[in-house]
């Protein structure tokens, strides 16, 4: 209770400091709200600067996708490993356990599936978003696309006025159509869209030639999908060599859940994110791990 007497004089101003004026440590973001800094803090590590994420979003188009038949089996004791999980608020509320503790980068958009058009998508409720704590929005962009590209860039856009609002970082996720090609061309144009019209980091694909030109494009942050099934050793090569191109992380799926062993298959990713480990040594680190499980 706040008293009006006997109170001590306030003295201690420190005149000679001066006030610390942090920068934050995710490009692009240095002006961004507290709560979309705090939000965005949670899912990258300020040490290194990079983020594991855990994506398991698959069967929202694709049904039970292999490794996911059983996502209490199959994921819920990946979760720990993982800096965040990305998921959809079904498989949030069905199999994940409210104390796991980590945050979420929600799926934020749904519509058509694998059986027919893809990309036809609309965004979820904010409301439940914000019920389920989310600390992310990731609404699918399809650049390219000639009939829902248009679409897909409105329901970012409208992401980013909740981000504006809410306080919950955006993440746009660049989807690729069947005839596009995914080289740096084209990433480097779908990742600029989406950080043009408000995304906070994005999601998208490595290439081969050109990956340091679609992350120096880029204003804001850029995290890799991992894509279709490869050896565990190619897998963490390509994680190793879109960090060393400038990406600020893995939000990693298949390449995860299939793998022989994936607990020291995230692991070993994280070996490479956080710590720089390189391709070799990663390995090395997953065969070890493998051997004790
Ligand atoms: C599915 C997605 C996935 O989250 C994304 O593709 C990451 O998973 P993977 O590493 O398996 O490619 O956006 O719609």
């Amino acid at each position: 209770m706040a008293d009006n007497e006997g109170n001590i004089e306030a003295k201690n101003y420190n005149t000679d400091v001066a006030v610390k004026t942090d920068g934050f440590f995710l490009k692009g973001n240095a002006h961004a709200d507290w709560g979309v800094q705090n939000r965005l803090a949670r899912i990258f590590n300020a040490k290194s600067g990079n983020t594991v994420m855990l994506a398991f979003d698959h069967g929202y188009i694709m049904g039970p996708t292999s490794g996911l038949e059983r996502m209490d089996l199959s994921i819920v004791p990946l979760i720990q490993y993982a800096d965040c999980i990305m998921c959809s608020r079904g498989t949030l509320r069905s199999v994940v356990p409210p104390l796991a503790g980590k945050p979420v980068a929600l799926r934020f958009s749904a519509g058509s599936t694998i059986l027919t058009e893809l990309n036809n998508e609309c965004l979820v409720g904010i409301d439940d978003a914000i019920k389920l704590d989310a600390s992310a929005l990731a609404p699918m962009v399809a650049i390219g696309d000639m009939k829902f590209e248009a679409k897909t860039i409105q329901n970012l856009a409208q992401c980013a006025d909740y981000t504006s609002r809410y306080g919950i970082p955006t993440l746009g996720v660049t989807a690729v159509g069947k005839n596009l090609v995914r080289d740096a061309r084209y990433l480097g144009l779908a990742t600029r869209v989406c950080a043009e019209n408000g995304a906070n980091f994005v999601k998208t694909y490595y290439c081969e030639e050109g990956f340091e030109k679609v992350v120096a494009g880029c204003p804001v942050p850029i995290v890799i999908a991992g894509g279709k099934k490869l050896p565990e050793a190619d897998a963490l090569e390509l994680a190793y060599k879109a960090i060393s191109s400038g990406a600020r992380g893995v939000d990693m799926g298949r390449n995860i859940f299939q793998s022989e062993n994936p607990v020291a298959m995230i692991q070993a990713v994280k070996g490479v994110v956080h710590e720089g480990l390189n391709p070799k040594d990663a390995y090395q680190m997953y065969c070890d791990l493998a051997k004790k499980a």
